[in-house]
């Protein structure tokens, strides 16, 4: 049976050392946000997994007001659909002047190395722990949030290198989708979670569903914590937690097992 990466004390330490040397190489990710709500964002970096990605020097990150890439009297950022319909539309012009002061860059073919131009939609491919963590290896990730009906799909088609939808579901704007997308990047980032080996092991990183996790008290109103875990027999519980986290992505999304 082949071991979990990191599971002996030696291996972890290993680990650890060999993610604080890749870090100290490394440039903060840069990641800007181009929204009409800025101020949605701002509580929310000063905690968690962000605050700490922040704190540890691994990202920065702004919200921009799209609004000061109008040029007209009232910044207007929206109009009515061509052809008809209810609901209005973003306009192209502000988002295509933000993602040009932002990158240098107005087309998808010009857009640095390194860097993605992200719109938030739900007409994108869906998110997964693979494009996470793509987006955790660039310089540069630009999150453009529509809101209203949705955006002029000339962005989509000429300067966005990724329409990301966080699910198969209508939020109303792309603000809560940036914020999953950025904290399933940020944790994927070297050095960003508390322990740095768990990003290995948890859901989806292998195709499969994390394995249960159990604490304290070892009895709970009649609910006993599988024995196994309270053996000390490493070999074991490892053998144990591959099981379980089969049965459980078995029972809950059999589609990855596909
Ligand atoms: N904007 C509205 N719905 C969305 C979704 N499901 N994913 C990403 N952005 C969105």
């Amino acid at each position: 049976m082949t071991p979990l990466i990191g599971e002996t004390e030696d291996e972890r330490v290993d680990l650890k050392s060999k993610i604080r040397n890749l870090k100290s190489k490394m440039k903060p990710l840069r990641v800007d946000i181009i929204t009409i709500f800025p101020d949605y964002f701002r509580a929310v970096f000063d905690y968690g997994i962000i605050r700490r990605a922040r704190a540890a020097g691994l990202v920065t990150i702004e919200a921009h007001d799209l609004r000061a890439w109008t040029s007209d009297k009232h910044h207007v950022v929206d109009d009515r659909p061509f052809g008809g319909g209810d609901g209005m539309v973003m306009k192209p012009e502000p988002i295509f002047a933000a993602v040009k002061s932002l990158t240098g860059a107005n087309r998808r073919e010009t857009v640095p190395p390194g860097t993605r131009v992200v719109l938030l939609s739900p007409q994108g491919q869906t998110l997964t722990q693979a494009s996470a963590a793509e987006f955790a290896k660039c310089e540069h990730v630009i999150l453009i949030c529509g809101r209203y009906e949705g955006v002029d799909e000339r962005v989509a088609d000429a300067v966005v290198t990724d329409e990301i939808s966080i699910g198969d579901y209508v939020l109303s704007g792309g603000e809560p989708a940036a914020l999953v997308v950025i904290d399933a990047t940020l944790r994927l980032l070297p050095g960003a979670l508390g322990s740095e080996t768990s990003a290995v092991t948890e859901s989806f990183s292998d195709g499969m569903l994390d394995y249960p996790h159990y604490t304290r008290p070892p009895e709970f109103e009649g609910m006993r914590v599988p024995e196994v875990l309270l053996t000390g027999n490493h070999a074991e519980i490892a053998r144990w937690r591959r099981e379980a986290a089969l049965e459980k992505t078995k029972r809950n999304r059999p589609d990855l097992l596909k």
